[in-house]
Formats: C-alpha cells, sequence, structure tokens
C-alpha cells in the first residue's frame, strides 16, 4: 500500500504524514525532500537558479521513482498532484488524501515569520496568490481517495479520521 497527502502548502501534510507512517509502521517519505536531496539544493535555491518549471520536473521525476516502494507514506509539495499526469499517476498508484483547509486558516499559516517558501515570499500580496492558486488547484486536490475537512487541526485527532477511512 502507498498512501500519499496532498493539499496546499500549510495544510500539514508533512506533520501528518510523519505521525500516520509512525502510526502505520510505514516509511515517511517528504517530495520536497527528496528533491532537495537529488539536486543537492534547497526548494527555495532551485526556484532561483533554475525556476519553477525545472523544480516541476524533477518534483514529478521523485513522484515517479515511488512506483518502486511499498508501506510508504508520502508527504506530496502543495503543486504536486496538479497537473494532469500527476493526479492521473496517483490515483493509479496510491490510496491519496486530500488535507482541506479553509483559505483562512492558510493564510494564517502561511504569513508565519520564517516561511521559506519562493511562491509565497516571492509574492507581493499573499492574500490574492493563495486565492488564485486554491482555485486553480481544488480540481486536482478534489480527486483524492479521502477528503479530510480538516477543523481540528490537532495531529492525533487527523491521523486517527484517515486511519478510520482507509
Ligand atoms: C509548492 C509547495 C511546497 C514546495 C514548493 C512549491 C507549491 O511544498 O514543493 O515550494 O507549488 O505549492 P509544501 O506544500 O510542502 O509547502
Amino acid at each position: 500500500m502507498r498512501i500519499i497527502l496532498i493539499g496546499f502548502m500549510g495544510s500539514g501534510k508533512t506533520t501528518i504524514a510523519k505521525a500516520l507512517a509512525h502510526d502505520l509502521g510505514f516509511k515517511f517519505i517528504d517530495i520536497d525532500a527528496e528533491v532537495e536531496k537529488s539536486e543537492q539544493k534547497t526548494i527555495a535555491n532551485i526556484f532561483e537558479v533554475n525556476g519553477e518549471e525545472y523544480f516541476r520536473k524533477i518534483e514529478t521525476n521523485e513522484l515517479k521513482k515511488l512506483i518502486d516502494k511499498k508501506f510508504i507514506v508520502v508527504a506530496s509539495g502543495g503543486g504536486t498532484p496538479c497537473s494532469e499526469s500527476n493526479i492521473e499517476f496517483i490515483k493509479n498508484n496510491f490510496t491519496s488524501v486530500f488535507l482541506n483547509v479553509d483559505s483562512e486558516q492558510l493564510l494564517t499559516r502561511l504569513k508565519k515569520k520564517g516561511n521559506k517558501r519562493p511562491l509565497i515570499i516571492e509574492s507581493k500580496n499573499i492574500d490574492n496568490t493563495v486565492l488564485a492558486l486554491l482555485q486553480k488547484r481544488m480540481i486536482f486536490y478534489n480527486q483524492a481517495d479521502i477528503i479530510i475537512d480538516i477543523i481540528d487541526s490537532n495531529t492525533k485527532t487527523v491521523v486517527n479520521e484517515i486511519m478510520s477511512k482507509l
């Protein structure tokens, strides 16, 4: 079994995927971390030096490599499922879980100090950027097998809800 968490930046994919992997006894994999490892650069650096299009290619490569693995819980990047080919690949090879956090909560989380996400720090108007991206991406996120509407963002609560729906 392969599980992948999808959803917008700041929706808690990494935290929840780690905890879910722990509870299931599966391996945790973070696509952003895999990209950074293979490129030997931070995500911010890849965006700056090579551009977003290049980043998307590496991100897709790392997603596709996971076909060789079983018993994994994957934290995707916010944009990972947002192309026809990647969402199809996810639907064919993973049990997908969309962490649906409302835009207000996302904005609060993303505006916190220390945010290093290039799409956010390079934006002149974070509200507009987030709302526009979210609108474009919901069509992909909504194709997940399981949709979790995050109201109480307590990790244990969310993990238990996912486990009950697997
Ligand atoms: C991105 C989300 C980030 C990272 C990159 C691009 C996006 O991952 O992959 O900055 O396009 O939404 P997180 O969702 O883990 O922040």
